[in-house]
Formats: C-alpha cells, structure tokens, sequence
C-alpha cells in the first residue's frame, strides 16, 4: 500500500503552480476533450483537486459529477467555486471510498507522479470503473526526448529506457515519479483495461519556448502533434483513454 506523498492541504495549487504554465493548462484541456466521453451517469475526477478542468467536464451530458481528492482545503475550493454541480468526496486514492463498478467514467490527471505505488492505484481505478465504463488517465512519462537526450550527454543518471519507475526528488517537496509508457500499459493490461486511444500532451513543455512563441501560439501549434507524436511517446504527459473490457 502506497502512502500519502503530496499533501496539498493548505497549498495554493492555482495561484503558485498555475500561474506562468497558461501552455500545458490548455495542453490539457484539448486533451481532455477529445479523450471523456460525451455521457455518462456517474463521472469521478479522481485527485480533481480544486476542480481546474471541470469546465470542460461540466458542460458535458453527465448526471452526477463527483470530484475526489485528499487535500480537504482544495475540495472546499471546488465546492465554492462549483456549488450543487459537483459532489466532493475526500479520500486516499489507495482505499477509493467508492463501490465497485460505481462510475462509467473517470478522469486523473497530473497525479501518477505522486504515487509510488502506481500498480495498487490503478487496480483501485479498475475495481471502480464499470464495465465498459472509460477512464482518461494523465502519465508524467519518463521517456521524454529531453530526458534522453540528458541521459545520453551523462547530465543524468535516470535511464529512460528502463521500465522501472524512475524516483526524483523536487525542491521542498516529497517524492516525485516518472513513469515508463510500457509500465503502466502493462497494469492496463493486467487490470482489463484496453488501451482506445492515446495522446502525447504538453510536447514544448519549455520555458524558452514560451517565451519565444507565447502561450496561446504553442497552444495551437500542438494540436495536431498530440496525435502525430503519440506512436513514440515522446510529450512528458502522455494521455490515455481506456476502456474496462472485464
Ligand atoms: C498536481 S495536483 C492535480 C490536480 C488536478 N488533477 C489538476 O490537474 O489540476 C495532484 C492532486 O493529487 C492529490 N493527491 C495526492 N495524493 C493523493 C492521494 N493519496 N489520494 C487522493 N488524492 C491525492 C492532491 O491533493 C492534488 O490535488
């Protein structure tokens, strides 16, 4: 059983790690849009945080829209800002407070990096996901073409090859993971879950390019690439949809 790494109580996730990242918060709605379905009759935002994208969630044919998470302060956040359009429920994503079969769709996005234990939360998210049913799973990826290229001129010891999850530490901060492509298509495998579609997201994660190209530009200049680039796994984020077959 993993253990709670990210405790976002008290953090002020939007104002601090929001502000000057416009590029991958857009990355992440296209992506978003194109991978949930258009209805479903319970859809869970798992590690949802304060609701950031539930502007693209809402909109949709969904009939009850549940936002989960551990941190009590950023669901209260949620809650303000989303009133009646939203259900919080507060948990540890390695116990889901939820029946099995209970959702026909489930989104987790920008939260595997904090799991160190990614094989427990994805047989969690399979056990609540009804058959059928489609979860939109966000992977921080170690296979990045930056990180090879890295590796490649010695600056770092990580092989981005290898399949085991890579462990880095961030500045006052806990753990922080990187996860192989392969890795966790095989706890999809493992789990019945069969891989629809994939897109490779926030592929100029760059500050020199954002500055060059601005925000919105780079936006609009990923676009195709999310499909073009997801044969190879290139972006950091790699997105996938997929489906319970049993
Ligand atoms: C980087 S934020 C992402 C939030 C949201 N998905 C987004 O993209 O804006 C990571 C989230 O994971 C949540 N989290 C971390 N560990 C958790 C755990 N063990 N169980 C449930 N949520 C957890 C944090 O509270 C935080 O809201």
């Amino acid at each position: 059983m993993g253990e709670i790494l990210a405790d976002y109580n008290g953090y002020d996730y939007k104002g601090k790690f929001w502000s000057g990242r416009e590029y991958e918060d857009l990355s992440d709605r296209k992506a978003i849009q194109r991978l949930l379905p258009k209805q479903a009759k319970v859809f869970i935002d798992i590690a949802g945080g304060y609701g950031r994208l539930a502007n693209e969630y809402l909109p949709k044919n969904y009939k009850k829209t549940i936002i989960f998470d551990y941190s009590k302060t950023l669901l209260a956040d949620a809650k303000k800002e989303f009133g009646d359009k939203i259900t919080t429920v507060q948990g540890d994503i390695y116990d889901l407070p939820f029946k099995d079969g209970e959702a026909d769709a489930m989104l987790m996005v920008r939260a595997t990096h904090h799991f160190d234990d990614l094989p427990a939360v994805i047989k969690q998210l399979a056990r609540v996901l009804a058959p059928n049913g489609t979860l939109v799973i966000e992977l921080a990826n170690k296979k990045t073409l930056a990180k090879i290229f890295k590796y490649w001129a010695k600056k770092s010891d990580i092989n981005p090859f290898s399949h085991e999850p890579s462990k880095l530490k961030e500045l006052n901060k806990g753990n922080f993971y990187n996860y192989h492509p392969k890795y966790i298509e095989q706890l999809f495998a493992k789990n019945g879950l069969k891989i629809e579609r994939v897109l490779s997201v926030s592929n100029f994660r760059s500050p020199r390019l954002k500055k060059l190209f601005g925000h919105k530009l780079l936006a609009k200049l990923e676009s195709p690439l999310q499909y073009l680039l997801a044969p190879l796994r290139f972006g950091p984020s790699i997105y996938y949809q997929v489906r319970k077959v049993k």
